[in-house]
């Protein structure tokens, strides 16, 4: 019987669509699936397999090894790679003149992923920092960061990458105009199916922290004049976000297929303004220090990893994106039955 404090029912239960899973998964809104991921790959010139210590789970791979990690992708069915580079000290400069070495590192990772598994796109940083001594993603001159001679070497750098069979090149320098000039190199060098994806909104961040360590990038932050410790001169400030819609907007009109918004949990909004003004295929980057965030907490028993991981990956879908690129690719893979 009815008690009259209770008189008032809901009219309408929300509840009633949770009530089981298959419910649940018939009204569910956005899907995550391997084809969603671009598994993040550290490849080193050394043999065998190097762990990343503040990234409990990733190793710096072997040439080989990243063939057979390609391979892998192929059968879990994550659809592109990623592939940074681990240079040695000794062989970095000011410049950064083994960026565009024919016969380097990324090249020969790059042949060896293509011949191992050619379904499989391979996507490379068209950079500057794991080269240049100080870190930085550009060439310096009196304590600055120089925009259009940083441009010229990058070029060269995405011509080689193409070159060497990269289908996707992507700029993470946020020098202005290196994608109008990557895309005419590209055109008048017959390399035009070759895509851009740029990193596009780009933040100085805090949480690349691991990746300096990953790649062997440890020098940023002496903060010197002529080295200095951030790279907040031509990376985002992270209190901007209409700054990020013009970023997207230049990129697009100079010629990139897709864009990519980075890091990516802190700015899930960045993804979404983008993916709701362009209506372009829109990526994040869950990067080196939301990976050890969630690696932390889950190896202290704080989280449960499997949750953590596809709730953190899934949030990157109902926000809009096409796709993430993250180190949990070949996990979440798995996790998702693959
Ligand atoms: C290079 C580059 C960085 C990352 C990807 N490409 C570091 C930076 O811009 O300082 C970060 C990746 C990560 O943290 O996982 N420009």
């Amino acid at each position: 019987m009815k008690s009259a404090h209770l008189a008032a029912y809901p009219a309408l239960r929300l509840r009633r669509l949770r009530q089981a899973d298959w419910v649940r998964r018939l009204v569910r809104e956005s899907v995550l699936t391997p084809a969603d991921l671009i598994w993040s790959m550290v490849v080193h010139e050394g043999e065998g397999e190097v762990p990343v210590g503040s990234m409990p789970g990733v190793s710096r791979l072997s040439v080989k090894d990243c063939a057979k990690a390609a391979v892998e992708a192929r059968r879990l069915g994550i659809p592109a790679i990623a592939v940074f580079p681990h240079i040695d000290g000794a062989k970095k400069d000011a410049t950064g003149s083994l960026a565009h070495d024919p016969n380097g590192l990324v090249a020969t990772a790059v042949k060896a992923m293509k011949d191992a598994a050619p379904e499989v796109g391979i996507m490379c940083d068209v950079a500057l920092d794991p080269f240049t001594d100080h870190g930085h993603d550009g060439l310096i001159e009196n304590g600055r960061i120089l925009n259009d001679p940083t441009i010229e070497t990058l070029v060269r750098q995405g011509i080689m990458q193409a070159e060497a069979g990269a289908d996707i090149l992507a700029p993470s320098d946020m020098m202005d105009g290196r994608c109008g000039a990557l895309r005419q190199a590209l055109e008048s060098g017959g390399l035009q199916d070759v895509m851009i994806m740029s990193y596009a909104a780009k933040y100085a961040s805090a949480f690349y922290g691991p990746y300096r360590e990953a790649i062997g990038s440890g020098k940023l932050g002496t903060g010197s004049v002529d080295n200095p410790g951030d790279k907040k001169t031509y990376q985002m400030d992270f209190a901007n976000s209409d700054e990020a819609l013009r970023e997207v907007a230049l990129d697009i009109a100079e010629g990139a297929d897709m864009v990519m918004v980075k890091p990516g949990m802190p700015y899930l909004d960045i993804v979404q303004r983008v993916v709701e003004t362009f209506a372009m295929p829109t990526f994040a980057f869950q990067v080196s220090g939301e990976y050890a965030m969630i690696k932390a907490a889950t190896q202290n028993g704080w989280l449960d990893e499997e949750r953590a991981i596809l709730e953190s990956l899934g949030a990157f879908k109902r926000a809009g994106a096409a796709g993430v690129i993250t180190y949990f690719a070949p996990v979440a893979a798995r996790l998702m039955g693959a």
